[in-house]
């Protein structure tokens, strides 16, 4: 009896091991698998987002929210693609134009005092279009053909308008970014009512870049430029040359 009882305990612990052995390996599989789940997601990140992740170990929490791409999804259709190479065309656009009007500026008034409010925004533009140009160059989008025009004609309206002085500077300021910001406010109008959730990265940048155009606009209001002469034709001529502008550069 005691013999069988010993067997059958024997028996017994011997099932149990492979029990356990067999519950082990499916352990180790379940933890390999989401190992490989998580290296696959941490993959389609940008580098510095894996970084971060790995560094705080924080990968299966945020698992769920993470999208394989950076700002704009990949086109369903050739109608979204094309609306989406039409936003990023003319905001490349409107980004290098700014660009070029704050040189034109600097070049003028780089040895006034007003040399680091004009700076302070230029480094902001030089963001904004380091942004597009990575987005650009991503998505494979090409950029308006009016470049080199906008190279110039930026260039020549941030100079002659920094000529009439600081006020003539801040008044240009004013108009471009007035009309840079409505820009970004119809087009976040536009994305929200296609679809929020899909271009929820794309609106957030715009919504970040719209308020930094706005905060430059608030500049231009703070440091005179209401008291330039003639201010309001020359905010209006210059709206006027923003739309055209804005209107060509989402065609060509
Ligand atoms: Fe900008
Ligand atoms: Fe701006």
């Amino acid at each position: 009896m005691d013999g069988v009882l010993r067997n059958g305990r024997r028996r017994l612990t011997f099932r149990t091991c492979l029990e356990l052995s067999h519950l082990l390996y499916v352990m180790q599989r379940i933890v390999k698998h989401r190992l490989l789940v998580q290296e696959c997601t941490i993959s389609f990140l940008a580098p510095s987002t894996s970084r971060q992740l790995c560094l705080n170990n924080t990968a299966a929490v945020v698992v769920s929210s993470i999208r394989p791409y950076s700002v704009v999804p990949p086109s369903s259709d050739p109608e979204e693609k094309a609306m989406l190479h039409r936003i990023l065309r003319v905001d490349h656009a409107g980004e290098y134009g700014a660009n070029r009007i704050y040189a034109g500026q600097m070049a003028v008034l780089g040895r006034t005092q007003t040399r680091p409010v004009i700076q302070e925004m230029w480094d902001q533009e030089k963001k904004h279009l380091t942004k597009f140009n990575e987005i650009l160059a991503e998505n494979r989008v090409r950029p308006t053909a009016l470049l080199p025009l906008w190279n110039i004609a930026g260039y020549a309206l941030g100079a002659t308008t920094a000529l009439l002085g600081k006020e003539g500077a801040m008044a240009c300021t004013v108009a471009v970014e007035e009309s840079i910001s409505e820009h970004y406010n119809s087009q976040i109008r536009a994305l929200m009512e296609a679809d929020p959730d899909r271009y929820t990265e794309l609106l957030q940048m715009i919504k970040e870049f719209r308020d930094d155009e706005m905060e430059h606009h608030d500049t231009g209001l703070e440091n005179d430029a209401e008291s330039v002469p003639g201010y309001w034709l020359l905010k209006n001529v210059i709206q006027a040359g923003c739309k055209a502008a804005i209107y060509v550069s989402e065609r060509v």
